[in-house]
Order: structure tokens, then C-alpha cells, then sequence
């Protein structure tokens, strides 16, 4: 089993159609059509929403990503319209809300890699590849790659694992064009955020990123790829302090890693491969939490969160 703990209802807001509950964001639909995006507190660990929420968390990874969206704003469009809250939605909105173009979204997790850990150091220890990449011998947990490698995987649904699959499979998928197009941003915007974070002391090992058509005719003859959903958030990258890292063992993060530890800890009773439900977190887990995303928020965008 896996999925939510505690699935959250949908707040009725006048004018607004509710489309989706995601793990982190909740979808509506505005009368222009337009897509609002309200980022939660809610986090996700083992293919499980939690059922403790972290105060504050929406909206720091929704003012992260805009201040990463104005960072990359000569490379790529992005999905940002407004951050207006709609009228009649609860005050709680302000700050974790983005009214988005509504776009065709490419159902593939473009996923940019310039260090090995996670899923990568798994395939890599087996065959010396990554997503089907040959890679120098020699590599250790946390070495830069020799160059940054785009490794796509398919998106599932909530409680279900991503999957690595090959390029080649994204090309079958989506189209050589389109597949071509999502390599080159990828690789492109991981290059800048890449170089931004390492000035302000941050290695980022690895990020997500999604893409979406504003044409909803797939025929049309030059598309443009714009950028969308979160971007380069502890939800979706691993940042990791510089100072701190060391290829060949683990490294410190900024991202969820410890409310993973304290899951599988002994301390939590809880076992992540067991069907049971996860429990609630202790509040120190929760505030330690808390203090991270502020901390990665600060030292990227060097400006203070309160
Ligand atoms: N501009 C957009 N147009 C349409 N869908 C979008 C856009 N931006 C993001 N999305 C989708 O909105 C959802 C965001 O909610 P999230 O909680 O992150 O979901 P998930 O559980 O899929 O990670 C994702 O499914 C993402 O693909
Ligand atoms: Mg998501």
C-alpha cells in the first residue's frame, strides 16, 4: 500500500473547478481557464503523503520556484501568470498560490544529473551506467559526473514509483523532436541553476523539472517547451551544503533526507517496506524540517524568509 495517509479534500472556492489533488499541489481551474496551483505543507517520503504537515512549506518552494523562474527567464518561458489569490479562496492561499497557463504537459520527469547518488549510484555499481549511459570507472557516491547527464523517467501516479527508462524510450514516447527539446532545456537550465547554487555555496547534485506545450494541438509546427510545475526546490533537487561534501560516503542535504532517516529509524516503530501506513512526525522532526527548507530558501536567493 501506499498513497495518502490522510486524503485531503478539495476547498470549494466560487468559480474555481477542482482537478487534481497531488502529492504537494492542488489543482484547480479558473473561468479563463487558467490553472491555480496551491502548493501544501504536506510532504512525501517512501511513495506515502505524510500525515504531518511542515508550517510553511508551500510557500517556500512556491517562492523558491519563482525566484528560480526570474533566474532562468532568458532561457526558457515559464507557466507563471499571477500569484493573485482568487477571490473567495481561503487567506491561507496567499503566498503558496500561482495562476499558470494551463499547459500540454510531456509525461516525462526530466530529471538533470551532474553528481552520482540515489537511483543513479544503484544502476551505476551494477553495470557502470546511468539510464543506460556508460560512465568512466572509478565514480563514488557523490563524485561529478565528467560532464551533467539528462536521465528522464516516466511520472506515476500517486504511489507509484518514478521509473528510469533510456532516452531512446522518451524518443518512442514523445517523438525524436520533442525528446531532443527536452534534453537540450533540461541540460541547459540545470547548467545555470547549477552555477547560481555553487556562488552561493550550494552543490545541486540533481533536479526534476516538467515541461508543457502552450499548444494544445499537437500537430502544431513549432511548439514552444515552457517550463512548468515546481523548479529547483529541496522537493525536487538535492542541494547539498559545498563545504560539507565528500565523495564516497552520503552527504549532507538540504532536502527530506532526515524525515527518511527518522522513518526508518527505530524511533518511528515504522517499517517503509511494511503496508502499514506511516505514522505522524515528532515536532522536533517537523521544526528541524522547517528550519532546512527556510535555510535552502535563504541561502540560494540570499534574502531572509520572515
Ligand atoms: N502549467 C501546468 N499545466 C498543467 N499541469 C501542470 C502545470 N504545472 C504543473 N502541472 C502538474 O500539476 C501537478 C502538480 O502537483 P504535485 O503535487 O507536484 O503532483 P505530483 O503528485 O504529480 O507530483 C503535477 O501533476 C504536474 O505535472
Ligand atoms: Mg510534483
Amino acid at each position: 500500500m501506499s498513497g495518502f495517509v490522510v486524503k485531503p479534500e478539495p476547498v470549494e472556492v466560487p468559480g474555481l473547478v477542482h482537478l487534481h489533488t497531488g502529492k504537494v499541489r492542488d489543482l484547480y481551474q479558473n473561468e479563463a481557464g487558467d490553472l491555480v496551483m496551491v502548493a501544501s505543507d504536506r510532504t512525501s517520503a517512501f511513495d506515502w503523503v505524510l500525515p504531518t504537515d511542515i508550517p510553511d512549506k508551500g510557500r517556500i518552494l512556491t517562492q523558491l520556484s519563482l525566484w528560480w523562474f526570474d533566474q532562468l527567464a532568458d532561457l526558457i518561458p515559464n507557466h507563471v501568470l499571477s500569484t493573485d489569490v482568487p477571490a473567495g479562496a481561503p487567506a491561507d492561499w496567499a503566498g503558496r498560490t500561482l495562476v499558470c497557463t494551463s499547459l500540454r504537459m510531456v509525461p516525462v520527469e526530466c530529471v538533470a544529473r551532474g553528481y552520482l547518488t540515489g537511483s543513479g549510484l544503484v544502476e551505476y555499481e551494477e553495470s557502470r551506467t546511468v539510464c543506460g549511459l556508460a560512465l568512466p570507472e572509478g565514480l563514488e557516491n557523490g563524485s561529478e559526473l565528467p560532464a551533467p547527464i539528462f536521465t528522464p523517467a516516466t511520472k506515476a501516479a500517486v504511489g507509484d514509483h518514478d521509473e528510469n527508462v533510456s532516452y531512446e524510450e522518451v524518443a518512442r514516447q514523445v517523438g525524436a523532436e520533442t525528446a531532443a527539446q527536452l534534453r537540450q532545456a533540461t541540460l541547459a537550465v540545470y547548467g545555470r541553476a547549477r552555477d547560481i547554487a555553487r556562488d552561493r555555496g550550494i552543490v545541486l547534485a540533481d533536479t526534476k523539472f516538467e515541461f508543457g506545450y502552450e499548444s494544445t494541438d499537437p500537430g502544431d509546427d513549432e511548439p514552444q517547451l515552457v517550463i512548468a510545475d515546481e523548479v529547483l526546490t529541496p522537493d525536487s533537487s538535492r542541494f547539498w551544503p559545498a563545504a560539507d561534501w565528500q565523495p564516497g560516503r552520503a552527504q549532507k542535504s538540504f532536502d527530506k533526507q532526515f524525515i527518511r532517516d527518522w522513518l526508518s529509524s527505530e524511533a518511528s516503530g515504522w517499517d517503509p517496506k511494511s503496508e502499514n501506513p506511516p505514522p505522524a512526525l515528532p515536532q522536533e522532526i517537523v521544526d528541524a524540517s522547517r528550519a532546512k527548507y527556510v535555510e535552502a530558501y535563504e541561502r540560494l536567493t540570499g534574502q531572509s524568509w520572515s
